[in-house]
């Protein structure tokens, strides 16, 4: 029950040449992942990601953020790079350590997710928007720490939607747009909706207000909405989860049978 992984050829610490070298880590993980099983149907692709809150600063010191851990995304990043993609991961702050086979852009605000999306996404031929972006930022932040005073008003005008701009612009028609929402109630409708507004792929509804899922998580159980199904996804790790997804971004560009069937 032994796979054997041969040692490489070339120059050896003894002086000769020949086989003897520690195989190239490459080729040690690549092997290994074909022993587990692990399919490199991704290989060749290049996956953006987005993961984490963003910050929205109100001064040096605050800022408006949101209680996403970054852990859904990370968990994508981690499947797709196991499958053989390329991974652009661009991450709000986060506790987690990025797979170190990713590309990372490390981003703080709205604006700054956005140019790095903008950036990667003629590249990507998936894009996995699991980001909880900011909607609003402050509108005149405070060079200096803000002093307390009574009461006070912050005012807050609306951050670009990114996921509606990559929905817009899609570089080639071939590329899958997918979209997650938190959602506390109309969870499926509410999905149709940005499905249809940000002309996306798919979009990956967390129902929120169920305990035990979802926001700092382990777990995740989430209803996938395209145009032409609903695939509901059990509870399950988000690793299992992240699997699930890229598997559905891979169905969505096989054409429908129906639609093969009716050109
Ligand atoms: N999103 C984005 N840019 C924004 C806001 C959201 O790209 N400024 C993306 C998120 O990364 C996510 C999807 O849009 O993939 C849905 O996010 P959500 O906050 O649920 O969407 P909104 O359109 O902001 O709707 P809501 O009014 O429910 O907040």
């Amino acid at each position: 029950g032994v796979h054997v992984i041969e040692p490489g050829l070339g120059y050896l610490a003894c002086g000769m040449v020949g086989a003897g070298r520690l195989a190239d880590p490459e080729k040690i993980v690549a092997e290994t992942l074909a022993v587990l099983g692990v399919s490199q149907d991704l290989a060749g692709e290049t996956v953006l990601i987005t993961a984490g809150p963003t910050y929205e600063p109100i001064d040096p010191v605050r800022f408006l953020g949101n209680s996403s851990s970054g852990k859904m995304g990370y968990a994508i990043a981690e499947a797709a790079i196991r499958r053989g993609a390329k991974v652009v991961l661009v991450t709000g702050p986060t506790a987690l350590t990025p797979p170190s086979a990713a590309e990372v852009v490390q981003v703080e605000t709205a604006e700054q997710m956005r140019n790095a999306v903008m950036e990667h996404f003629a590249e990507a031929s998936i894009v996995i928007k699991t980001a909880a972006v900011a909607d609003y930022t402050v509108k005149q932040r405070s060079d200096q720490k803000i002093k307390r005073k009574g009461e006070m008003t912050l005012e807050l005008t609306p951050t670009a939607d990114i996921l509606a701009e990559l929905g817009a612009r899609r570089v080639k028609p071939s590329q899958i747009i997918i979209g997650f929402a938190a959602e506390t109630e109309h969870g499926i409708a509410h999905a149709r909706e940005k499905l249809r507004n940000k002309k996306v792929d798919a979009i990956v509804m967390n129902d929120v207000s169920q305990a035990g899922i979802g926001f700092g998580s382990e777990r995740n159980a989430a209803t996938v909405v395209t145009t032409h199904e609903e695939i509901d996804i059990p509870e399950m790790p988000k690793f299992a989860m992240a699997q699930r997804v890229l598997e559905i971004a891979l169905k969505l560009r096989t054409p429908q049978k129906s639609e093969v069937a009716s050109r």
